[in-house]
């Protein structure tokens, strides 16, 4: 079967014991914003610890899709009651549904390595997420602000920001309000925005 999870399938194990939870402030803020009991998905959810578990402990009602089995395996175990889909980004059946929010957190980067391929599945990312999300949804995603290429520390396949200018311009044409960027302290940052109130194609 074709590895869909660019790498992390592989290395869920190693994964699941370096994840730490910086950031996990953000998360948390962003949840408080948000009204009570909001849909949101998660996308590359991996093991839902700590994004998913910390929207969850804020009322909130969670989907989440991820083409590792290891990754969602543990996230069904952490988020019990969130809805659960063995699918890539690229083409998941939720994003025929609508939520009140989405996350996408340390997977942006990661689509396919070739600099063409990762800019238009990035783009065509965004887009998707813009047009799932109900007007006045939030989108919170991670990817470093300055443009940069590097190695994923535990894949070893090529990561690419596209940079804070690519990634406004791609939120602007997918109908977002211009994002916040939000630094952790852990130095990762985080682009928030808010879903136009116009319906898009
Ligand atoms: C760096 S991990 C982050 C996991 C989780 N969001 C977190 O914050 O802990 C990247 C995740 O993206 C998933 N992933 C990789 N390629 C994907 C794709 N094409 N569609 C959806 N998820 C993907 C991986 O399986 C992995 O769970």
């Amino acid at each position: 079967m074709t590895d869909r999870s660019n790498g992390y399938d592989l290395i869920a194990d190693r994964f699941l014991a370096t994840r730490s939870d910086i950031g996990v402030e953000v998360v948390r803020d962003w949840a408080r914003a948000l009204p009570l009991g909001s849909s949101i998905l998660d996308i590359g959810c991996g093991s839902g610890w700590p994004v998913a578990t910390t929207l969850a402990e804020a009322g909130h009602r969670l989907a989440g899709i991820d083409p590792s089995p290891t990754l969602l395996a543990a996230f069904r175990r952490a988020v019990p009651d969130a809805d659960t889909a063995f699918e890539a980004a690229e083409d998941s059946r939720f994003f025929g549904r609508r939520f009140d929010g989405a996350v996408a957190v340390g997977l942006l980067f990661l689509l396919p390595e070739a600099a063409q391929a990762a800019q238009a599945a990035q783009a065509a990312l965004i887009a998707r997420v813009g047009r799932a999300l109900h007007p006045g949804g939030g989108f919170l995603f991670t990817a470093p602000r300055i443009a940069a290429t590097w190695r994923d520390m535990l894949t070893g396949r090529v990561s690419r920001s596209l940079g804070e200018g690519a990634y406004r311009a791609l939120l602007a044409g997918a109908g977002f309000h211009p994002p916040r960027i939000i630094a952790d302290t852990g130095g990762n940052d985080w682009f928030t925005a808010v879903a136009g109130s116009t319906d898009r194609a």
